[in-house]
């Protein structure tokens, strides 16, 4: 019997399917397989048993992957599983830059005793006055799974799109949208876009990428949301940026103590993937490819 070790908690949906040939132990010692959500396995030993890790999500820069292929042992990933949350959360990053919803609800929670509601929310609602996102331009840095519908919600709503990725032609880019602008030059949707997000891998090329020779080539009070790592962004790049207002709101999904506290920056602790069912569709994804792995010897992603 196969013996499966989860590091995070992992949706019930997906470990259900683990079939009568194995066993879920808590002893990673003991396990043929480690599913992992955000655990941090850089510092750990590698078990002796283990033939196969897999991520529920897409990003593995929480796994050692040299040192898991000097050992022979393959990684595997669920990208696009939890592509639909992340897109979700992207628009919702755009609108909470656009509009002060946060700051009309705590007023309300506020002035939830004012006796004379209807004249002071009358005037409270000045401040709180924000712009549309219809007519802007969105770059989108990156066109894999969550880049590609980043792109069609944001023209359905109105936007005009430039897209960025070096790993597309423009033929391809013209499959994803028609309609939006392919560059092969980031300066070109630096310079274009009222609003940018980024939606590429951390790797050692990508390390810092938004640096202030990237901020540089952004429109004055541009609004920039990074829902992929941290450690795209060079934090302190974007916290002068954000002092000076050439940023005028970085929206992040990262809990960075560089940028949190700033009054311009909308900070959430890696939100993007938490949805029941992004949580669900990444355990089945990755409970899937173990299985295929140990069974079959198949390795479907990463
Ligand atoms: C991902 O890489 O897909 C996300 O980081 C997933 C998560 O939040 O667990």
């Amino acid at each position: 019997m196969y013996k499966v070790h989860c590091l995070n908690n992992i949706s019930p949906e997906g470990l259900a399917l683990l079939t009568d040939q194995y066993e879920i132990v808590d002893d990673i010692e003991q396990a043929d397989a480690v599913l992992v959500r955000s655990a941090n396995m850089h510092e750990m030993a590698i078990p002796a048993n283990l033939k196969v890790v897999a991520r529920a999500g897409a990003g593995v820069n929480n796994i050692p992957l040299e040192a898991m292929a000097e050992a022979g042992i393959p990684v595997l990933n669920t990208p696009g599983a939890n592509a639909n949350a992340v897109k979700e959360l992207v628009l919702a990053g755009m609108l909470l830059a656009s509009r002060d919803i946060v700051g009309g609800i705590a007023w309300c929670r506020d002035n939830a005793d004012d006796e004379n509601i209807g004249k002071s929310a009358e005037k409270a609602k000045k401040q709180f006055a924000g712009r549309e996102i219809t007519g802007k331009t969105l770059g989108v840095i990156g066109l894999g799974a969550i880049g590609k519908l980043v792109v069609a919600a944001a023209e359905a709503l109105g936007m005009k799109v430039i897209g960025y990725d070096p790993f597309l032609d423009a033929e391809r880019a013209a499959a994803i949208s028609p309609t939006m602008t392919f560059t092969a030059d980031l300066a070109d949707l630096y310079g274009a876009s009222d609003f940018v997000t980024i939606h590429v891998p951390a790797t050692a090329d990508t390390k810092g990428m938004v640096d202030a020779d990237a901020i540089a080539q952004m429109k004055d009070g541009v609004v920039f949301l990074n829902f992929s790592r941290d450690s795209l962004v060079d934090d302190a790049a974007m916290a002068a940026g954000l002092a000076d207002g050439k940023v005028g709101c970085y929206v992040t999904d990262f809990a960075n103590p560089a940028v949190m506290a700033m009054e311009n920056a909308i900070v959430i602790p890696h939100l993007g993937a938490s949805t029941a069912e992004a949580e669900d569709n990444c355990a089945i994804m990755a409970v899937n490819q173990i299985m295929d792995y140990l069974e079959n010897g198949n390795k479907v992603h990463c």
